[in-house]
């Protein structure tokens, strides 16, 4: 089964085509650099230019797949979360496609694509705990088998790539801020004591923002007293307490439900400190840890085609 999936929830716009949940014919996307100059996602901006895209992405993702409209058995798109005016595009274009050739068209969960990025490279083993980490989400998710999510437990607050972009931009180091920290904090060492917020004891849930209020404290009061602060070690000492947090609480619910296989899902799988500390806790657990390769890790339109080839077949 070929299927042509829309990705368009935030500043990429994708297009893939993916067999059978698994072979990547094509996956193009293009990203918006021009809220860079803004340090942050401008909604009205992003659906102006998955507007001025989509239909050259769509192009671009056929032309390399060397295929038709009339080849692809079924459209899935991101129908949420995400901004409503970029969402609208790749739902609009995917409702076209699916009118003029008829062929069905499938809404997918963002959130479920972030997960089934980890199925093009693996296969899931169940019960299985899936760790979301994006711009927009916390998530902890237990499923029992395919396209059976249950949600342990979420942020309060802040999601984890929210705060690494705000910190970035009170260090002044530029947007996207998650990958930036994450270099800078393997140059430095976690010698700011920042508040590890656990919550309670036996909670899944996460809160960031008072990590993230920790941190700009800590800068504007130096910026006050005409100090420096060394910011390689004050990204070390923020990644560790986000490492340290998203690792106990995963550990704890892989613990708790007999996990077969841990992943982590979304833009912040990307990091280099939550790779390395969960793989060191699963290695000791016993217990398999997948994570997609950086380019999957974040939005791009394959894992929706892999999430709308699992929900379909959980729908018949
Ligand atoms: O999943 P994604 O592409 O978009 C959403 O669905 O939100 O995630 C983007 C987020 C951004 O906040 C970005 O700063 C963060 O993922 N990110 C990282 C890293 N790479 C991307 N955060 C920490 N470390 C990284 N290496
Ligand atoms: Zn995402």
């Amino acid at each position: 089964m070929k299927i042509l999936a829309i990705e368009s929830s935030c500043d990429e716009t994708s297009v893939a085509v993916v067999e059978d949940g698994k072979k990547v014919l094509t996956n193009v996307v293009y990203t918006q650099e021009i809220h860079k100059l803004y340090g942050g996602v401008v909604p009205e901006v992003a659906s102006r230019r998955h507007i001025e895209k989509i239909t050259y992405v769509l192009d671009a993702a056929m032309t390399e797949a060397k295929l038709s409209y009339d080849d692809i058995d079924m459209i899935a798109v991101t129908a949420e979360p995400g901004l409503i005016g970029s969402l609208m595009v790749g739902v609009n274009a995917a409702k076209t496609i699916g009118m003029a050739y008829q062929k069905p068209v499938i809404m997918v969960n963002h959130i479920y694509g972030h997960i089934y990025a980890n199925y093009l490279e693996s296969d899931f083993l169940f019960p299985l705990v899936a760790l979301v980490v994006s711009g927009g989400h916390t998530e902890l998710v237990l499923m029992n088998d395919h396209f059976q999510f249950e949600v342990l437990g979420e942020t309060l607050d802040d999601a984890v790539g929210e705060a690494y972009d705000k910190v970035a931009r009170v260090v002044g180091v530029g947007y996207p801020g998650g990958p930036i920290l994450d270099k800078m904090a393997k140059l430095g060492k976690p010698t700011y004591k920042l508040p590890h917020i656990k919550l309670a004891k036996d909670s899944y849930n996460f809160s960031f923002s008072g990590l993230k209020s920790a941190v700009i404290n800590l800068s504007n009061k130096a910026k006050d007293r005409n100090e420096t602060l060394d910011n390689n070690d004050l990204a070390a000492s923020f990644q560790d307490a986000v490492v340290d947090v998203l690792v106990s609480k995963t550990v704890m619910a892989a613990t708790n439900y007999n996990a077969k296989q841990v992943l982590l899902a979304g833009g912040v799988a990307a990091n280099s400190g939550l790779r390395e500390k969960m793989q060191e806790a699963m290695d000791q657990l016993k217990i398999r840890l997948t994570y997609p390769s950086i380019k999957n890790c974040t939005d791009n339109a394959a894992m929706i085609a892999v999430a709308g080839y699992f929900q379909a077949k959980a729908m018949k």
